[in-house]
Order: C-alpha cells, then structure tokens, then sequence
C-alpha cells in the first residue's frame, strides 16, 4: 500500500472515498467532518438528528456526494465517547473505517487522522495509530493459486491534515507504524505459507534476505554447530525430519553490546508439528504449519527495532525444526543431555517446542541478559484458559512482568499472569533424568510447561509468553483478520520503545 501525508482540504481531496470521523454525542460536526458536511448541504448533520449516526466507536456510514465535494464517496467513523478516547480507540476507528472503505470498492482512501485535531491527541501518535491499523487490518494471506483473483485491496491510503505545521510529526508516526505493522505482516506471511515451502532451511534464506535489507547481524547455525554446543534436545526434535535444523541469529547494535542493555527474544520455531511419534489426531493438524509464529515474530521484532534504531542491544534467537517422524525419530522414554548439561526424558515427543526452547533458552545466556523474553505456541491448554482474548504471562520476576503488562495495556496485545508455584515441579519429576518433558496426567499442562522452561533458565531475569491461543485468529477482530496473527510483535516492540535506558 502507497502512503502519504499531503497538507489539503479533504472537501478537495482526491480520491476514491474520503474517510472523517466523529465523536459519539456531537450534533453539529466540526472540523474536516463539519466541512464534509457543509458541502454536503448537511447530510451527515440530518444522519446524527435522525438517529442513524450516533458516532459509537467503529460505527460506519457511506455517503455518496453528487459531486459536492472532490471525492465520490465519503465515510463517517465513530469515536465513541470523548471522554473514553485513547490511542486504542484510534486504531479501532481507523480499521474498521478501512474496512469499510475497501467493501466499498475504494482503491485510493484519504483520510484524516482520528483524534488529534478535537482529540486532542499527539498527532504523531495519532498518525502511528491510523498507519499501523491500516496496513494490520487489510492484510491477506499468500495463496498459490494458478490463475490470481482480482485485487480488490486498497492500493493508496493519502492523510490529509490541514495545519501545515503538523506535516513532519505525521510524517514521523506514520513512518513508524508503517515499519511495526509491515513487519507484523511479514511474520504473517511465514506463519500462513505451507510448511512443505516456510521449511527451517527456507526460513533462514528469508531471516538473511531480510536482515540485510535492514542492516542486522545475521548468523545461522547448522546441525553441526549445534552439535558442537551439546544442543542435543533440540536436536531430538530435528532428527525425526529430513529437512535439516537452522538456529538463526539476529543481533542489533551488536557493536556496541557492553554499552547497552541487552534484551534476548526467543522465539519457537517448528516449521511443522505432526507430534512426531506421539502423533497429533488428523483433525485441524494442517494449522501446525504455524508453530514457528513465535519464530516468525522475533524476525519481524528484530526488524523493526533495525528499522527504529531503538538504542538497545537486542538478539533475535529462532530455533527452526519441524517436529516429523522418520527412523531416526525420538521417541518416549528416550533421555537427552542438553547445552545446560541437564537431562531430561521424554514422555511426549509432541511436546517438542519447550524442547527446542531448553536449548535456544540455555543458549540465550550467553549474552549476559538483562532480560530474556521468549514467545511460543507451546500448549494447547492455555487456549482453553484464556481462549482468544489474552496470552499467558509466566514470569517470577517482578519488573519485568510490570513492563510486560505495560506494553500490553498500551498495545491491546493482552497478556495475563499464569502461577509458576514451585509445587508444579513435582509434576514433570523424572525416574530416570533430571526432569521431564511431559506430565502422566492432564493437569495444569501450561505451568507445568513454564515450570520446565524454568528448568534450563540460568541466572538472568526470564519470561514465557504462550500465545498458542493468539497466533491463529478464528473470529476477526480489528487490525486481526482471521488467520495468521503475529500476536506479540506490536506488544514486544512496544516493551522495547519503553525500555529503560542502561
Ligand atoms: N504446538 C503444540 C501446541 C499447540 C496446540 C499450538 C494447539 C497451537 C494450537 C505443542 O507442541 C503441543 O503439541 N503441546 C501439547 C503438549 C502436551 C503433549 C504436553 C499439547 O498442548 O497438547
Ligand atoms: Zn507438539
Ligand atoms: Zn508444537
């Protein structure tokens, strides 16, 4: 999509749609609204007195205006309450109007910004509300198809602002929610394309391509390097396939690592999980093409924090396996020595994604860490607590749970806090190694989860986020259409914006 900031009058404004909005309760439209609406001989004023228009927030309603003003079609969005307005319902009132703009047929929209004229809002975070929703809301999916449909997506999105003054701030906030929500999109698009091509060697060709386009320090280990550093429970999972392991590194500022925080995101990345041995049941497997969101994610975090030069030392870990079987595949019972030097049975070999974890987190301590955050579409459980409504948050470090929560509250990428009660321990206790990978019984399989992960921590502040519930939207919600999510980039990013300096 083309985006640009034009200084103009959106009554002269050319374009397919324009899109103005108003505030629940208002009867007389001020601003770009009022101007629509006077040229419009008071259409949208009749609209609110009559009771169809109320303003609620997302409301829509398509005007058509006779040549009045420059553009065919204007859209009105809702506000909501004044009172209530935020940064959050900036980026619902931008979605749900695009949308509408696009099921209008609108190829080019102009659109004012939501709240920072009446709003009172900063028009760079304005602007970064509007771009960001805009470009998260009309994502599609890749599909290989052997004759390409029409494309109806809106190809130009123009933010008209009338005070020359505010051009530069715009300018700015778009600029960034365009490189958070492009880069949302890009893990997107790994997470939808078909394991048989998004395959751990795939992967790292595009993590490489992607890198250098943004100036990141990029390595990628191969099976032979893992080997060399003892990761043997990651590469239990790996063995069971024949597409070959890649444990792909991104760093930023790596140059200046001593004299910056250093933050490690961890992300899993199995290109497939079939359950290996312990196999998963037919129905709904072919969504498992997704179980390296957390992978994908921490490609897009890292590409963006390149993109904003944040002042930080942030690594990138993604653990590329697919968890397949073949001959040579794990199986129950087996017991494994990883790069911690702990060992561990196991009972499952479909839960192979904190395998590959208790490696890349062991891993992850090299760096000397202020923090270490990994994502991972680690169990099914936590979708049946939390549903799609929130992420499960599993930490026992204070500061670093305040932060996190923070970036959520200011993103709407929710999280909630899960128990880590040391008393869960006793649960994944191995006869025969130091832990193990799976419980006997169904009970609390999430902390259980986190509780394993904690096993391979060393020494450094640690959070699990388990957005197996998140990454695959079942019911579109705004800037999330249905499918691949990127649940976690705008919420790590944010955590990243807000991080202390050293
Ligand atoms: N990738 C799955 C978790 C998952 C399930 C993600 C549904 C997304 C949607 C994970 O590897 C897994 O299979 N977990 C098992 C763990 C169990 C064997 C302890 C699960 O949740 O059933
Ligand atoms: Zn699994
Ligand atoms: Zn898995």
């Amino acid at each position: 999509m083309k985006i640009e900031i034009k200084q103009g009058n959106i009554t002269q404004t050319q374009a397919d749609l324009v899109i103005v909005n108003l505030f629940e309760g208002v009867t007389t439209p001020g601003g770009a609204t009022g101007a629509v609406d006077a040229a419009l001989g008071g259409h949208i004023s009749q609209l609110i007195a009559l009771g169809d228009f109320s303003g609620k927030l997302g409301e829509t309603a398509l005007l058509y205006t006779h040549g009045n003003i420059a553009a065919p079609r204007t859209l009105v969005v809702g506000l909501g309450n004044a009172s209530e307005f935020d940064v959050a319902s900036a980026r619902i009132a931008a979605a749900k109007a695009i949308r509408a703009a696009q099921k209008a047929g609108a190829r080019h929209v102009a659109t004012i910004t939501h709240g920072a004229g009446i709003g009172g809002m900063d028009p760079i975070e304005a602007a970064q509300a509007l771009v960001e929703a805009s470009v998260l809301e009309t994502y599609e999916m890749p599909a290989i198809r052997s004759s390409e449909p029409q494309n109806k997506r809106i190809q130009h999105l123009t933010v008209v602002e009338f005070n020359e003054a505010r051009i530069p701030l715009l300018e700015a906030g778009a600029q960034t929610g365009r490189i958070i929500a492009e880069s949302a999109n890009f893990s997107r698009d790994l997470a939808a394309t078909p394991s048989n091509i998004a395959t751990p060697t795939y992967i790292a060709a595009r993590a490489r391509a992607m890198a250098q386009e943004v100036g990141l320090d990029v390595q990628v280990m191969d099976w032979g390097e893992m080997e060399s550093l003892g990761m043997n429970i990651l590469l239990a999972v790996a063995k069971g396939s024949d597409e070959p392991p890649q444990f792909i590194i991104l760093e930023h500022n790596k140059a200046r690592a001593s004299e910056l925080p250093t933050i490690v995101l961890v992300g899993k990345g199995v290109t497939f999980d079939t359950g290996g041995i312990s196999l998963k049941s037919n129905s709904g497997m072919w969504k498992m093409k997704y179980d390296m969101s957390g992978a994908a994610n921490v490609l897009a975090t890292l590409r963006i924090v390149a993109l904003l030069n944040l002042p930080l030392h942030v690594v990138g870990l993604a653990p590329m396996v697919e968890n397949a079987i073949n001959g040579h595949a794990q199986k129950p019972g087996d017991v494994y020595k990883g790069m911690t030097g702990k060992t561990m049975e196991v009972i499952s070999t479909d839960a192979e994604g904190r395998m590959v974890l208790a490696d890349a987190l062991a891993y992850a301590g090299r760096y000397q860490p202020d923090a270490v955050i990994d994502q991972a579409t680690l169990t099914g459980s936590i979708s049946i607590a939390l549903g799609q409504q929130a992420a499960g948050l599993f930490t026992e470090d204070a500061r670093l749970q305040a932060r996190l929560l923070a970036a959520a509250e200011a993103t709407g990428e929710r999280l909630w806090p899960m128990p880590m009660y040391d008393d869960y321990k006793a649960f994944i206790k191995s006869d025969f190694a130091d832990v193990k990978n799976s419980t006997s019984e169904r009970m609390a399989g999430v902390s259980t989860s986190a509780k394993f992960l904690q096993h391979f921590i060393e020494d450094y502040p640690w959070a699990h986020l388990d957005v197996a519930g998140m990454e695959w939207t079942k019911k579109a919600r705004p800037m999330y259409p249905a499918g691949a999510a990127a649940f976690g980039v705008r919420l790590l990013t944010q955590l990243l914006t807000d991080w202390p300096a050293a």
